[in-house]
């Protein structure tokens, strides 16, 4: 394909990309597949179910962290950025996985993760050592302030943790604190040493010669703090935030590592960002900003948080807001920028548990999740798992609860004596756990993900809910959403056509219009368990109509006006 070719005819619309034509698969391979019995999914599990991603019609596996690491995190602590982690196979292993994606031509990206490393990362170890250690400025070490406890003073400032808890902890050795905005275990990398970056544009670019097809970075935005580190608004959320959030040199580093590393390769690169704003993913994205392909944003997913910033603090989703932000983010991208569409991941409840209804309308209102996904501009991203309508993992035990950020939340609310009976639904609703409960396969034991007894709680829902069934009926989730692939495939107007929502007040239908040249699209989602009336406004004229696809039996309806069954999804061309 000719890169400088534009997707319409006028040559002034969007510049094709292989990346914005693809649709991602992400991957979190402890809880994919278990080939080996230890109850942990891993590599050669991977390579087992490569039928299965190719059969879903994925162009692309974003994989989350398979690099050595002592498992604080799930993997985004890694120790070493060169090897595999022993529980998820060896570096052959890897290889294998890589090539049966790409015999199957689909391609894969790797998360990046260099905001922070292991506290048993071999630099850490060094930096740890002495404060005139080669390796002391790899990392961000800090005096106490005044004379606190023990001699230690109090840490060096206000920041948190985004798990809970100070962003510094005291190291003995040296008397010095440092600095961690996730886990203990998990030191922030001091960016500002050139050769802090030097080693990191290295690594990448190891990766890059074995053949892989792009990063996803994790929390890229944070890697550069204020000079001074000064104390944050201890009301805005996540303290400290405003002092690291693209902090001052986070656009120079970012477009360093662009042109050190990733000019000039046809590769795939998404940043995530927490607290990016329309405008700041502007300057991240494209040749004329740091040249980073999309950014994920975080403003969809936090709306219906209580409070600001604070994922646990239970408040009410609201469509209209749902819809302001996410039409932003559709305009706000326009021209050299490009949207990433996700609704979910590891790090969030399942979307039809969060957006649909996991009960009565689990599989209408999980495909009309599905059909948003498929239809906004921008590059969508299914989580594994949401191809078959997976839900949030009903905890009745605190011995289930396995993600660090939850097992804090636990922590806390206990000491402020919260029953637990509280504690658990609110986890039921928040927890990244709820995202990383094994692929349900089938209804064997442990929903066919393994022969051993599984590291994390299978949904008891597996019975019901798994890919056998799924790919057994032909009107399952599962075939809708390959359905769905196919149709952005085939239709360039899903891919590249621009976005017009309509009626933006209503408070139940979300409905939009994609237009490249004389192709048109409608999409109408009704996102409640009611049945509103869609009418089409007035000025949109059309002659003929196709129903392109719908998630209930629809029989010579026409798209001017009709009433919508409860999360009913329709997609119409307009002629
Ligand atoms: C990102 C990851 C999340 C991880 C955190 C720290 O948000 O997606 O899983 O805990 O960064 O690396
Ligand atoms: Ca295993």
């Amino acid at each position: 394909m000719d890169s400088t070719e534009t997707a319409d005819s006028t040559g002034i619309g969007p510049k094709r990309e292989w990346w914005k034509e693809a649709v991602v698969y992400q991957l979190y391979p402890r809880s994919f597949y278990d080939a080996n019995g230890d109850g942990f999914g891993d590599l050669p599990g991977v390579e087992a179910k490569l039928d299965y991603l190719d059969a879903l019609g994925v162009d692309v596996v974003w994989l989350n962290p398979v690099y050595d690491s002592p498992d604080a995190d799930h993997g985004y602590d890694i120790r070493d950025y060169r090897s595999i982690m022993p529980e998820y196979g060896t570096m052959d292993d890897f290889d294998h996985v890589l090539a049966g994606l790409h015999d199957r031509e689909i391609k894969l990206v790797m998360d990046l993760v260099v905001n922070h490393t292991s506290d048993e990362h071999e630099w850490f170890r060094k930096s740890r050592q002495s404060r005139d250690s080669d390796y002391r400025d790899f990392y961000i070490w800090r005096e106490g302030r005044g004379d606190g406890p023990g001699g230690k003073g109090e840490p060096p400032n206000n920041w948190e943790s985004a798990f809970g808890g100070p962003a510094w902890t005291y190291d003995e050795r040296t008397a010095r604190y440092y600095l961690h905005l996730f886990d203990e275990k998990q030191p922030d990398l001091n960016w500002d040493n050139p050769e802090v970056r030097e080693r990191i544009y290295d690594m990448m670019d190891w990766w890059l010669e074995k053949g892989i097809d792009g990063f996803r970075m994790d929390v890229i935005d944070l890697i550069s703090k204020a000079e001074g580190l000064p104390d944050g608004d201890a009301d805005s959320g996540w303290t400290g935030s405003e002092h690291f959030t693209s902090g001052p040199r986070a656009h120079e580093f970012v477009a360093e590592m662009y042109e050190e590393v990733l000019a000039g390769r046809d590769v795939m690169t998404v940043g995530e960002m927490p607290g990016a704003t329309v405008e700041e993913a502007q300057r991240y994205l494209g040749p004329d900003g740091d040249g980073l392909n999309m950014v994920f944003h975080f403003e969809h997913v936090s709306l219906d948080y209580g409070e600001t910033g604070n994922r646990w603090s239970i408040g009410e989703w609201d469509l209209a807001e749902f819809k302001q932000v996410l039409t932003k983010w559709q305009n706000g991208l326009e021209g050299e920028g490009w949207n990433s569409v996700y609704l979910g991941n590891h790090d969030w409840p399942r979307i039809v548990s969060r957006f649909g209804d996991d009960g009565l309308y689990r599989i209408e209102s999980a495909k009309l999740l599905a059909t948003l996904l498929f239809t906004l501009r921008g590059t969508p991203y299914v989580y594994q798992g949401d191809e078959i309508g997976m839900t949030n993992f009903p905890f009745e035990r605190e011995a289930q609860v396995r993600d660090v950020s939850a097992r804090n939340f636990v922590e806390r609310k206990k000491a402020d004596g919260w029953e637990r009976a509280e504690i658990l639904e609110v986890v039921t609703m928040r927890s990244r756990d709820n995202a990383r409960t094994p692929m349900q396969w089938s209804d064997d034991e442990y929903a066919g993900f393994t022969d051993g007894e599984s590291w994390i709680p299978v949904n008891p829902n597996y019975e019901a809910v798994n890919v056998a069934d799924a790919r057994h009926k032909d009107d399952s989730i599962w075939h809708y959403y390959r359905e769905l692939i196919d149709l952005r495939h085939a239709r360039d107007v899903l891919v590249y056509g621009s976005y017009d929502l309509l009626l933006p007040d209503d408070p139940d239908v979300y409905a939009f219009l994609r237009t490249l040249g004389d192709e048109r699209v409608l999409v109408v989602l009704n996102f409640r368990d009611g049945t509103p009336t869609f009418s089409l406004p007035a000025e949109v004229a059309f002659d003929g109509t196709e129903l392109l696809v719908s998630n209930y039996p629809v029989d010579g309806a026409k798209p001017r006006s009709f009433e919508l069954r409860p999360y009913e999804a329709r997609v119409y061309e307009l002629e």
